[in-house]
């Protein structure tokens, strides 16, 4: 146990989009702090899925933290219409873009908190420019494009070398995990240093979305609940 509080980011993607509103009513009642929302391109990873529209219909039935996860090529192009939909975080990925000094200020600009994504293979010294200037670092432990995946366990090394980084310069950055985090491995991975979890299988193919939140939790105190962060900027 860290002491830091937890969140739990439930990911849509593994939901029933057919019944989308109830799922995410569903997790907001069993406890989820924010709720993780993934966007593919069928480019930078290869699987499609979500656009604006579909965020803005989220933003019209939950209070809950949208946490956008953008899995796209030139996100710089988009970030606009993510902001306009009512996202919360918008996350881009080191990997799609160039100058990625200019896409975290463009995010802030729309008045949405900044998130920054690596894959697996991604070391964590890409960051170390950024880690000042983000308000979120999201490591990947599985290669991005789908969920249900096998946590990649090499990913606690660099969990706990970001954590490192984001304590010794001051960043006010959460440190948060996508991909395979489970009941099982979720207590390694919070004493990696992680605070915001995503989980998608673990919550959406259990059958007691509450018990799955808890058991994610491992003991851990949740977070004050914060709903609809930029709500005071519109
Ligand atoms: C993977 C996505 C994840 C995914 C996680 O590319 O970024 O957010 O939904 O799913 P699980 O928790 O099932 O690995
Ligand atoms: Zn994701």
């Amino acid at each position: 146990m860290t002491g830091r509080p937890v969140r739990i980011a439930p990911s849509i993607l593994s939901a029933d989009f057919a019944r989308l509103a109830e799922e995410v009513a569903r997790v907001e009642e069993a406890g989820a702090d924010w709720l993780h929302v993934d966007v593919m391109d069928g480019h930078f990873v290869p699987n499609l899925t979500i656009g604006p529209p579909v965020v803005e219909a989220l933003r019209k039935v939950t209070t809950l933290p949208l946490d956008v996860h953008l899995m796209i090529t030139n996100p710089d192009a988009f970030i606009g219409e993510f902001a306009e939909a009512g996202a919360d975080y918008l996350t881009v990925h080191v990997e799609t873009c160039p100058h990625l000094h200019r896409t975290v200020q463009l995010i802030k600009e729309h008045g949405v908190k900044a998130g920054v994504t690596l894959n697996p293979a991604t070391p964590a010294v890409t960051l170390s420019e950024i880690v000042r200037d983000a308000d979120l670092i999201l490591i990947m432990s599985v290669n991005p494009g789908f969920g249900g995946q096998t946590f990649i366990p090499s990913s606690l090394q660099k969990i706990a070398e970001v954590r490192t980084m984001i304590d010794r310069t001051d960043s006010r950055a959460l440190l948060e995990v996508d991909g395979g985090v489970k009941p099982d491995n979720a207590e390694a991975i919070l004493a990696a240093g992680a605070e915001v979890l995503v989980a998608g299988s673990a919550v959406f193919s259990s059958h007691e979305y509450a018990a799955a939140i808890t058991a994610l939790r491992a003991g851990h105190e949740p977070a004050a609940r914060t709903t609809r962060i930029a709500a005071a900027r519109r």
